[in-house]
Order: structure tokens, then C-alpha cells, then sequence
């Protein structure tokens, strides 16, 4: 259902609030929650996703009395539900009854109930529960002035190698493949003597004493992915027979390897997004934004929802680094400028007891009156007057290329290297980008819907596997005028993991200009890289990690390995394809000079894309006629409004500019000052 998220917003603006688990807590702290929550401009909680064995204390004895207090006491203060279905965690009735239910590893460890999650979704024990309760809750709630929206699960991303997994999975092989015989030749099966004689014989991937085979471990991510998505489907399914109309939604993870969300989003009535970006890392800001730029990928660049962040602290990192409530703020307020229509927490009240107790929450253990507790609810009056960005558009023009099946062969084993991390490339070439001042959409290489066309150039850092539809559809692209800069290691694999016959990239090379016959893992230290060629005039940077022998097909060389293993052959490379121009960046670009982010704004700027970098730390975005323009660091500096507007929307009209926050009214082309984690918002008229 497409405007699912509208519906809420149009109703209650940017959405406010979060987890809120009153099944911990007795009644008299459910009222004073309400209050607080009032206070805090909390206007939509999730409630239930973890009050299974709370609803359910035996098998068919069902206890709804708390549920119908708190779902009325919410109403009546204003706060609107998103219920969920509880079936993320069963009781532990279910694992004790039926201990098949219990999900297996793949080295044949059932994992018992005590935590949470514990689930084999195959088991027809666990599927018939949860549907049993996701029945109750959503006959019982459907009409429930509170809830307007259903939160089906959560997190899904279980995997299960247990024998009825097995089975499963062979189900889908056979819908997948028809015949053995079909099956052998995908998985290459004549490789070490593991032909198949008999369905029977198939197996999940299961620990093995060495190397699995990559074709079947990528089809048992996908088999996973897509048993996920039948649970999903099913729950999705009880609630649709009680409730026709209210959205329904389940929480994606960012970069989470579980589940492919590409096969998920037209299930999803909302994207709904879950981050938590590490304070401790350097780069937080920058690949938070890139989370944000995935999630409104999936939500094909429109409006999306941030499900899930922590107000201050995670208690599951080794070492959990507090946010202060500026950083927070900054992290809200970029998301939002990044097409984000709402911000929500785990949780809302930090728990006492649990592996959760040192997690932060929006209302911390310590009380209201804390630091945490008076940044969320500034941050939540601050919200309300930006309600006119809500559904507005994010002024984007640029693309990252990523697709889970690439990323999933790129982690496979026995590979040239270990070391060439794709979603660290993709987080090396994001954070030049971010560095650079340009937004850029993620958005899968291997689906025929994603209209590369809107977008003046298309990055594919780290795209591992390319089939050849793929293949063709970035030929049209590039042919038709599009630019595309390509990464190391690229084209090199089928969807099965199989290697393209030929130089690399096989499917690509003409349009690159450039092939490659061998890949080079290079040693410590690196290559020196020497830059030749008009345009490149101060490029510098030295090849890292792994290179590729190449030669030029036609493509103009701009850099080539100075020393080591791959001495002569083309490191980068420009060529021109139809209408269109494509850069070949064979090796991961380093050194203190830049390198890949010179390489990068040779082609934004080659392709026409408007830098609006600001200098070290400031992000300045476009959100239809508004500019939010945010300090991520800790210092002081300034936003040059005139060079923001230059990158903005040709349709914004100049004069003045209005800060949406504070009413003060700046001259178009002033010179503001920042201070450390300010965040402008800065209407020019629209919307
Ligand atoms: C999420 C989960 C929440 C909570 C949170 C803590 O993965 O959905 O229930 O555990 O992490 O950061
Ligand atoms: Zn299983």
C-alpha cells in the first residue's frame, strides 16, 4: 500500500515516540508514562512486540485485560499505537511443548528459550502459535481508536538449519530449479564430488569440514530471506482479515545480511528503519547518512520511518560510548532531512531489570529530570514546527549501487582477498561523497525498477556480482547519457558465484573500455599509482588492497600502477560510451592526498553534480524548499548560504531564507555561524 506512512503523518505530523513496554511496569507507572509522554510531544508508541508470554501465559489462555488499560489510557492521552503482532519471542510453553520449534545452527546447536527470538521459522508448531496470537491481538484490537498501524514481528532475520529447514529449503530449490539435473548445474556440483543423486540428499549449508559450496550457500540466503518473508506475509495476512486498511510494517536493520529488504519492500504498507549509529566511530555521521540514503532507496526515495535509535547509550557493544542530546538531535534531524517522516526509539522507558537495563531510553532509569530526558523533549516541541517537511522530496542526483546478493558472494569465502570488505568500500566511497556535500540514493543493481535514468550519475563501488541484465540496463543507462563510475573488483561473478567467462568484467567491459585478466591482491603498503592524462592534473593517492591487470580497451588511461605486482597496467580510466561517460577506479584508492575522493569529484563534477560541501563536518541537504544544514562536529564553524542555495533546487526562491526553528529570518547570501552540533533548518518559501 503505497502512502502508508502518509496516512499517519497527515494525521499526527512527524511521528514522535517509541518501543514502550508496559508489561514491565505496573499500573501506576503506566499513568505517569502517559503524562510524561504528553510532555514530551510523543504522539505514536509501538507497543507489544515483546508481550507474548504477558498475552499468552499458556498455550490458549489468553490474558488481555493490561492491553485493553494501556490501549485506553493511550487514547485518551492523544498517543497513537502501532500494536504489534508478538511473535518475535515465544514463551518458553512453546520451546518446552514442542522443542522442535527451537532453532538449530548450522553446527547442529538447538538454541534454547531464556533469551529471546528462538524460533525455527519452519516449524509448524511456531507458525500455528503465532498466528493463533497474531488472531487474538488483531480480532481483539482492530478497532481500537488507538492503533494506527501494525507492527508484524520484529527484526526478522533468523536463520534455522535444522531437517525441516531442510525440507523447506529443498521445497524452494525445487520451485526454484524443477530439476536435479538443473540444480547440479547451478551449483556447480561436478566441484568436489557433490553431485546430487536424490532431493533427500540436499542440505542446508551446514558446518562442513571445509569450504561450503558458494552457490548453495547464496541460495540458502535467499531461501532464508524469503521464508522470513512468508512469516512476515502470514502475519500480515491474520491482520489484513480483521483490519483491511491500516498499515502494516515490519523493522528492516539498515545493512543487516538476513534478509534481502529489496524482495521485502512491496510488502511493507511503510519502510521502517532501525539504527544505531556508533558514537565512537569517526565516521558516525557520515555512514549514519548512508542508513538514512538506504532506507529511502527501499522507499523509492520517498518518505520513510525511523523505527528504531537510542537516545543516548546501546548496552550491546563491547564498549557503549553516551550520546549527548545535541549529537541526538543532530541524528534526528539528519534523518529527517534525509526523508525521514518520524522518529522513534528503543525505548521508551529504560528497563530495570534485563539485558536491556543499561540501554538508554528516552526516558532514562534515573528519571525526567536528566539530560536525556530534556533533550528528547526539546527535540520533540522542535519536531512539531517541522511539520511542512513531512512527504517533501530529498533534492538528490546521485546513486550508490548495492545489492545484497553482491554483497552476500563478496563475504563468501576463498576469495583473492579477505580484506576488500564491500560495505566498507561502499562506506569509503559514501564518505567522500558525504565529505563532498552530495546526497546520494542506495538502490539495488539487480532490479529492473529502479529508474536509473533519474539520476545524472550512478556509482557502483562495490558490485561484486552482475548478471547480465544487470549489465544491460547500466549499458542503456550509460548509452543514453548517464554516468557511471565503476569499483575494484566489480562484474566479476554471476547470482550463482560463478566467474564470467573472460576478461573482467565480462558483461561490462565494453562500456568500461577497460578489461582486466587476473585479480591482484596487492602487498602491504600498497602500489604507488601515477596519474597522467587532461583532467587529472593534482590527483595522487595509492592503490590499496587489491588491483586488477588490466589493459585499455579504448578507454582513456588516467592512472597506472607505478610499482609492484601490476606495474604498467591501468588503475583508472575514463571512457566514453554512447551519450555517456563511464570511470573505471580498478583498486581501492588511498593515501593522505585523497585519491578516490579526487577521483570522485572529477566525476560529479564531469557529470554536472553541484558539491555542497561545506567544510569538515557540516552536512547542508535539500528537503523540498528547506535547507537543513547540521554541525556534526565538536567546534565551531560557519554555513556560507549563498554557495547552499547555489546546490539547491532551481526552484527556490533566494531572498530570504526563514529558520524554521527559531523565526529568525537570514539574507540569502549570509555567512551564519554554527556552533558544535547545530542543526538549521532554513525554509525558503516552500513548502
Ligand atoms: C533492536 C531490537 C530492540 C532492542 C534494540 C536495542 O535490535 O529490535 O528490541 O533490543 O535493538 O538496541
Ligand atoms: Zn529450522
Amino acid at each position: 500500500m503505497a502512502g502508508g506512512l502518509a496516512r499517519l503523518t497527515d494525521e499526527l505530523g512527524i511521528l514522535y515516540g517509541g518501543d514502550y513496554n508496559p508489561e514491565q511496569w505496573d499500573r501506576e507507572v503506566w499513568r505517569e508514562d502517559v503524562a510524561l509522554m504528553r510532555e514530551a510531544g510523543v504522539n505514536l508508541v509501538t507497543v507489544g512486540v515483546f508481550s507474548w508470554s504477558h498475552l499468552e501465559p499458556r498455550p490458549g489462555e489468553y490474558r488481555f485485560a493490561w492491553l485493553d488499560e494501556v490501549l485506553d489510557l493511550l487514547h485518551d492521552a492523544g498517543i497513537a499505537v502501532d500494536l504489534a503482532t508478538p511473535v518475535a519471542s515465544p514463551p518458553p510453553w512453546l520451546g518446552h511443548r514442542h522443542p522442535e520449534s527451537l532453532p538449530t545452527t548450522a553446527d547442529g546447536t538447538v538454541l534454547s528459550y531464556g533469551s529471546r527470538n528462538q524460533f525455527c521459522p519452519s516449524s509448524d508448531a511456531y507458525r500455528t502459535a503465532a498466528v493463533a496470537i497474531a488472531e487474538q491481538v488483531a480480532a481483539r484490537y482492530a478497532r481500537h481508536p488507538a492503533v494506527r498501524m501494525w507492527h508484524a514481528g520484529n527484526e526478522y532475520g533468523q536463520v534455522c538449519f535444522c531437517d525441516r529447514c531442510a525440507e523447506r529449503f529443498r521445497d524452494w530449490l525445487r520451485a526454484r530449479y524443477g530439476t536435479l539435473d538443473d540444480l547440479n548445474a547451478a551449483w556447480a556440483t561436478a566441484v568436489w564430488s557433490q553431485e546430487y543423486g536424490d532431493w533427500a540428499e540436499i542440505l542446508p549449508p551446514r558446518v562442513a569440514p571445509y569450504h561450503r559450496n558458494p552457490a548453495q550457500e547464496l541460495d540458502f540466503r535467499r531461501f532464508g530471506s524469503d521464508l522470513l518473508l512468508d512469516l512476515y506475509r502470514e502475519q500480515k495476512a491474520v491482520v489484513r482479515r480483521h483490519d483491511r486498511d491500516r498499515p502494516v510494517t515490519t523493522n528492516l536493520m539498515g545493512f543487516f545480511g538476513g534478509i534481502d529488504p529489496h524482495d521485502w519492500r512491496a510488502d511493507l504498507d511503510v519502510v521502517a528503519d532501525d539504527a544505531y549509529p556508533d558514537p565512537a566511530s569517526p565516521d558516525a555521521a557520515a555512514d549514519a547518512a548512508l542508513v538514512n540514503h538506504l532506507a529511502r532507496g527501499l522507499a523509492g526515495g520517498g518518505s520513510w520511518l525511523r523505527m528504531e535509535q537510542a537516545a543516548s547509550a546501546v548496552s550491546w557493544r563491547e564498549h557503549n560510548l553516551t550520546k549527548s542530546p545535541e549529537r541526538l538531535r543532530t541524528e534526528v534531524l539528519q534523518a529527517l532531512a534525509h526523508g525521514c517522516d518520524g522518529a522513534l526509539f528503543f525505548q521508551w522507558r529504560q528497563a530495570r531489570s534485563g539485558p536491556e537495563r543499561f540501554h538508554s531510553a528516552m526516558l532514562p532509569v534515573a528519571g525526567a529530570d536528566t539530560a536525556v530526558h530534556q533533550g528528547v523533549r526539546s527535540l520533540g516541541a522542535e519536531l512539531r514546527a517541522l511539520r511542512g517537511l513531512v512527504g517533501e522530496p530529498v533534492h538528490r542526483r546521485v546513486a550508490l549501487l548495492w545489492d545484497w546478493t553482491s554483497w552476500w558472494a563478496a563475504t563468501q569465502v576463498a576469495l583473492p582477498t579477505a580484506r576488500l570488505d564491500p560495505l566498507a568500500t561502499l562506506q569509503a566511497w559514501h564518505r567522500e561523497l558525504w565529505r563532498l556535500g552530495v546526497v546520494a540514493d542506495v538502490v539495488p543493481a539487480d532490479r529492473a525498477d529502479v529508474a536509473l535514468h533519474d539520476y545524472d550519475l550512478v556509482l557502483a563501488p562495490a558490485q561484486y556480482v552482475l548478471d547480465d541484465d544487470s549489465a544491460a540496463r547500466l549499458d542503456a543507462y550509460v548509452a543514453g547519457g548517464g554516468h557511471l563510475v565503476w569499483g575494484p573488483f566489480g562484474g566479476v561473478a554471476d547470482g550463482l558465484s560463478h566467474l564470467h567467462a573472460g576478461r573482467s568484467p565480462a558483461p561490462l567491459r565494453h562500456v568500461l573500455g577497460v578489461s582486466a585478466e587476473e585479480w591482484v591482491p596487492l602487498p602491504d603498503g600498497g602500489s604507488a599509482v601515477a596519474w597522467s592524462g587532461a583532467g587529472v592534473e593534482g590527483l595522487r593517492g595509492t592503490a590499496a588492497t587489491l588491483g586488477e591487470r588490466t589493459r585499455s580497451d579504448g578507454a582513456d588511461v588516467l592512472a597506472t600502477y607505478d610499482d609492484g605486482p601490476l606495474a604498467g597496467c591501468v588503475a583508472v580510466a575514463r571512457h566514453a560510451h554512447g551519450s555517456g561517460r563511464t570511470w573505471y577506479v580498478g583498486t581501492a584508492l588511498a593515501g593522505p592526498a585523497g585519491g578516490l575522493g579526487d577521483v570522485l569529484r572529477a566525476a560529479l563534477d564531469d557529470a554536472g553534480v553541484l558539491l555542497g560541501g561545506q567544510g569538515p563536518g557540516v552536512e547542508t541537504v535539500w528537503r523540498g524548499g528547506v535547507l537543513v544544514a547540521i554541525n556534526h562536529a565538536d567546534r565551531s564553524t560557519t554555513l556560507d548560504l549563498a554557495a547552499a542555495r547555489a546546490v539547491g533546487p532551481a526552484a527556490v526562491p533566494t531572498a530570504v531564507l526563514t529558520d524554521l526553528l527559531t523565526g529568525a529570518r537570514h539574507d540569502g547570501s549570509a555567512t551564519l555561524p554554527l556552533a558544535p552540533y547545530d542543526v538549521v533548518v532554513l525554509a525558503t518559501g516552500r513548502p
